[in-house]
C-alpha cells in the first residue's frame, strides 16, 4: 500500500459540521520527537512524506499555517502540480485551496511567494488592515478586535463566509498547540521519520501551555515505508 492509495478514499467534506470546518493537522517528527532539524522540517521529510503532504492539500478546501511556518518555509502557491489541480476540479473542489492565515500581531510575511501568486486566494484574520496594494494574490482581510481574534471565531467565519468545509493545518507547533487548546482538531496525520536530531532547540509538534488533561487519540491507520511510519489519528476516541 502506498500513501496515494490510502488518500484516494479520503472523504473529509461530509464530516464537516455547520459550525466549523473538519480540521486535520499534518506534521513530520524525528524519532526523538523534534519537529525540525537546523530550523527546517524538510530535513525530516522523505518522498512518501512529501506525497502525503501534497496529497492532503489535494483533498481540502483550505490550508492554514502559522506565520512562523510561512516565514521559515517560504510558502508559495499551495497546489503547484496542474495534474493535482485538475483532479481537485474533477472532484468538485476549486483548483486551488484557500490559504488561511491568522495573526495576532498583524505582522504577516507578505514577502513570501504565496502573496505574489495571482491564482492564490489568501484569507488573513488580523486585528488591523494589511497593505495589499502591491500583492498579486487575491487577499481578503477579516479584521477582528483583539478580544474576538480566536481560532474558534476564525473557524466559524471560514465555514460561514468562505464555505470552507475542510481545513488542513500544516503547523507549526505554536499554532497546533493553540488549536488543541480551543478543541478544534479532528485528525492528526503524523509521519515519524527514522532520524534523530540528537537534541537542539527545535520544538515538539506542539508548543505553548499544557492541556488541562491528556488528549487521547484513536489510530485510524498506520503505514510503514522504508522504516518511516505514517500515522493517521482521530481525536475522537
Ligand atoms: N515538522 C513539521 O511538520 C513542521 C510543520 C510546521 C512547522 N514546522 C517548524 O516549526 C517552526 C515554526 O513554528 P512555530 O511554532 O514557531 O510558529 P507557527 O505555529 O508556524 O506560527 C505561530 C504564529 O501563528 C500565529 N498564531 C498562532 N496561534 C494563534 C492564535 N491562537 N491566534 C492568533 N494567531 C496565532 C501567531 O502569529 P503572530 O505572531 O503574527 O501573531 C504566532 O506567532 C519552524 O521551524 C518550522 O520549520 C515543522
Amino acid at each position: 500500500m502506498q500513501v496515494g492509495e490510502l488518500l484516494a478514499g479520503l472523504d473529509l467534506a461530509t464530516r464537516a459540521s455547520a459550525e466549523r470546518p473538519y480540521t486535520i493537522v499534518n506534521f513530520v517528527a524525528s524519532a526523538d520527537g523534534h519537529a525540525a532539524f537546523q530550523g527546517r522540517s524538510r530535513w525530516l521529510s522523505d518522498d512518501a512524506d512529501r506525497e502525503l503532504f501534497h496529497g492532503l492539500r489535494e483533498h481540502v478546501d483550505a490550508v492554514m499555517a502559522g506565520t512562523g511556518t510561512l516565514r521559515t518555509e517560504r510558502y508559495g502557491r499551495l497546489v503547484r502540480d496542474p495534474e493535482r489541480r485538475r483532479r481537485r476540479a474533477e472532484s468538485g473542489l476549486s483548483p486551488d485551496p484557500v490559504a488561511c492565515i491568522i495573526s495576532r500581531s498583524g505582522v504577516v510575511p507578505t514577502d513570501i511567494p504565496l502573496f505574489a501568486d495571482p491564482d492564490s486566494l489568501v484569507v488573513v484574520f488580523a486585528p488591523g488592515e494589511l497593505d495589499t496594494s502591491n500583492l498579486a494574490a487575491q487577499v481578503e482581510v477579516v479584521r477582528l478586535d483583539p478580544g474576538e481574534l480566536t481560532l474558534t471565531t476564525m473557524m466559524r467565519r471560514l465555514r460561514s463566509d468562505f464555505g470552507v468545509r475542510t481545513l488542513l493545518c500544516e503547523g507549526g507547533p505554536i499554532l497546533f498547540g493553540a488549536l488543541l487548546r480551543e478543541d478544534l482538531v479532528d485528525e492528526l496525520f503524523l509521519s515519524i521519520a527514522p532520524k534523530l536530531t540528537g537534541g537542539g532547540s527545535a520544538p515538539a509538534i506542539t508548543a505553548g501551555a499544557e492541556l488541562s488533561e491528556l488528549r487521547v487519540l484513536s489510530l485510524v491507520w498506520a503505514l510503514e515505508l522504508h522504516g518511516a511510519l505514517y500515522l493517521r489519528y482521530s481525536t475522537t476516541s
